[in-house]
């Protein structure tokens, strides 16, 4: 069975003194549980701290994530960042179009599976982020527009599918404590699952992640959903105690 993935994503809340002490507090707790044993822990944090924050993770169970990626490899796209850059500083994990970048840098379908594919290339394993509006949600045009999300980053990344990782994140649950039931989350995972299981043969693989207020509280409970392998944890990941109690319920779930 594989193992959960909980990831952290700071979103734009860091600084050298919070990361110190919430990087050791991570640290401490995921070996008093002994989380390695039953699931995989990232943060994925902001460019400018991946050294710092590289070097308290480094030779622990915790792994190192970037928030986005660049979809050039080099060259004249000034505040950009390479996937060759983050791999240098050791990332294993990238965000990719975040409904956040989609919405506020216009951030196109085809431009999230070309980052998708750019962290591929350079061993970076993407976590492609799909997820429908409240509009969207409202006009029963949820499965529609995941799907096409999701088809763009098949399309472009062909055989190499099964080595993304996904985030089903409704756009209209992040940052808002709204939560999709258990059961909403499972049934947008579900044809997720199946879109790729179209495109590869080892769809199983693949990790789908729930994303949008998961909490100490509610992480139990859409953990336990045979489709969902983890979450992408906003605002709880910015506080120790809930972010390892998410990361608890992940063993739970395992269990
Ligand atoms: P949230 O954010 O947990 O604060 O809702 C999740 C995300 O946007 O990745």
């Amino acid at each position: 069975m594989k193992k959960n993935l909980i990831a952290g994503n700071w979103k734009m809340n860091a600084s050298l003194e919070a990361n110190d002490a919430l990087v050791r507090a991570v640290l401490a707790g995921m070996g008093a549980q002994g989380a390695d044993a039953f699931a995989t822990v990232a943060v994925c944090v902001p460019a400018p701290y991946l050294a710092q924050v590289r070097a308290l993770q480094s030779g622990s169970p915790l792994e190192l994530g970037a928030q986005d990626v660049s979809c050039h490899e080099q060259g004249a796209f000034t505040g950009e960042v390479s996937a060759a850059m983050l791999r240098e500083f050791g990332v294993r994990f990238c965000i990719v179009g975040h409904s956040e970048r989609r919405q506020y840098h216009g951030e196109t379908d085809a431009v999230v599976a070309q980052k998708a594919k750019i962290a591929l290339a350079h061993g970076i394993t993407p976590i492609v982020c799909v997820g429908e509006t409240l509009e969207e949600r409202e006009a029963g045009r949820t499965e529609e527009t995941v799907k096409r999300q999701m088809a763009a980053v098949i399309h472009v990344n062909g055989h190499c599918i099964s080595e993304i990782c996904v985030a089903y994140e409704p756009v209209w649950a992040i940052g808002t404590g709204r939560t999709a039931t258990p059961e909403q989350a499972q049934e947008v995972h579900a044809l997720l699952r199946r879109q790729l299981a179209a495109a590869t043969a080892h769809a199983e693989r693949v990790h789908i992640l729930y994303g949008g207020s998961m909490n100490a509280a509610n992480a139990a409970g859409l953990l336990a959903q045979g489709d969902i392998d983890g979450g992408l944890v906003g605002g709880a990941s910015l506080k120790a105690a809930d972010f390892l109690q998410i990361i608890a319920s992940a063993g739970r779930a395992a269990g």
